[in-house]
């Protein structure tokens, strides 16, 4: 592998990490933007560009000033997110990659997350990726279960509506507890009774491993208008909004983790992954980790820090990209703010193996 600089501006982090040859840390700076965009409640695109723009070279020039060696490659993400965000880092990488003469890696937002659990902040080189793995990913903008096999990554089961994260995001801003809402809906949940607010948990006909969330995200926020919760936030310390997080805590990791068994009856994984945003959540890491006690199946978690958006998964996503031969043209390589993530050419298998997954065909 080379030596690379990562660059990350999908979303309202701006992140720059340098990994050395073995995919070691060597630095790992993160710009985060959630001051600006805390008082909106969720992330406004056109404050995110601007913030990326000023952050970028202050970051990037200290990232290389804390690497050991010259940088022998870049790798940046360039989608999905928001198109204005993503553009500024690509274009910087660009300009840094052919300034500098060395290579240019385009990164898929999601491939970075899946590689997140294979890194660690203490200048330990990447662990290599188990041959058979299940792969959680849920962030703010994805929610998906990907069976990974000899490097290939397929998608087994998608949110339908709502990311997982997102939902957080919507409930915690209608208890007037802030932006982003994981975090502070997880340290209510740990005071709060799971069992006290009945929420539904659907379940999709004829797509076991697809989840949705907006039913269960409604359900919430009405239970909340019903008792004038409303904005109640921590300082009111109130029993129910301590209940209503861990309740909503709890379905929302059901959910997500209902198609683990029978996902790995079929595909009898050696690890089960799970990354993102929401994989710092107190409650699914605790999940997860009891089940693979039980099944014999190690888990693989990433560190807390590498869990929302950092640019250390995004220089190791393109670091094995790279090593499988590929590289992108710094004067063509381009923002996709919308594109799905599929490897090229792959979305029409995949949507076939899906539905034979499913018993559909
Ligand atoms: O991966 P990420 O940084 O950005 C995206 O790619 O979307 O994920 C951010 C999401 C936010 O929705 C945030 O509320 C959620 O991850 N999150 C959590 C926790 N920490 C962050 N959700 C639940 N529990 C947490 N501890
Ligand atoms: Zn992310």
């Amino acid at each position: 592998m080379l030596r690379t600089l990562g660059i990350e501006t999908s979303c309202d982090e701006s992140a720059v990490a340098v990994l050395d040859r073995d995919g070691a840390v060597e630095a790992n700076l993160l710009s985060s933007q959630i001051t600006v965009h805390a008082p909106y409640g969720g992330v406004v695109p056109e404050l995110a560009s601007r913030e990326h723009l000023k952050a970028l070279p202050y970051l990037v020039e200290h990232a290389l000033e804390e690497a050991l060696e010259p940088i022998e490659m870049v790798a940046v993400t360039v989608g999905p997110g928001l198109v204005g965000a993503l553009l500024v880092g690509v274009r910087f990488a660009a300009a840094f990659a052919w300034g500098k003469g060395v290579p240019l890696v385009a990164v898929d937002h999601l491939e970075g997350h899946l590689v997140s659990p294979l890194l660690d902040l203490d200048g330990r080189p990447a662990r290599p990726e188990p041959e058979r793995m299940l792969a959680l990913v849920a962030s703010g903008g994805h929610s998906s279960w990907y069976a990974i096999e000899s490097g290939n990554r397929r998608c087994l089961g998608r949110t339908r509506d709502d990311a997982a994260g997102e939902s957080f995001d919507k409930v915690a801003q209608i208890l007037g507890l802030g932006y982003p809402g994981g975090p502070a809906i997880d340290e209510l949940a740990r005071h709060g009774d799971p069992q006290a607010v009945p929420l539904p948990r659907p379940r999709l006909k004829n797509a076991p491993f697809d989840f949705s969330f907006s039913g269960l995200k409604s359900a919430a926020v009405r239970w909340v208008h019903d008792r004038d919760l409303r904005g109640a936030g921590f300082s009111s310390r109130r029993r129910e909004v301590r209940d209503l997080a861990a309740s909503f805590e709890s379905a929302v990791v059901e959910q997500l983790l209902r198609p683990l068994d029978e996902l790995a009856e079929r595909h009898r994984p050696q690890a089960v992954a799970a990354s993102g945003g929401v994989a710092a959540n107190t409650l699914l890491r605790d999940r997860l980790t009891d089940w693979g006690a039980r099944h014999g199946v190690e888990i693989l978690l990433p560190v807390r820090a590498l869990t929302t958006d950092n640019g250390v998964m995004i220089a190791h996503a393109g670091q094995l990209t790279h090593q499988s031969g590929r590289v992108d043209d710094p004067r063509r390589v381009d923002a996709r703010g919308r594109e799905v993530w599929q490897p090229p050419g792959m979305r029409k298998q995949a949507d076939r193996l899906r539905s034979r997954e499913m018993g559909e065909d």
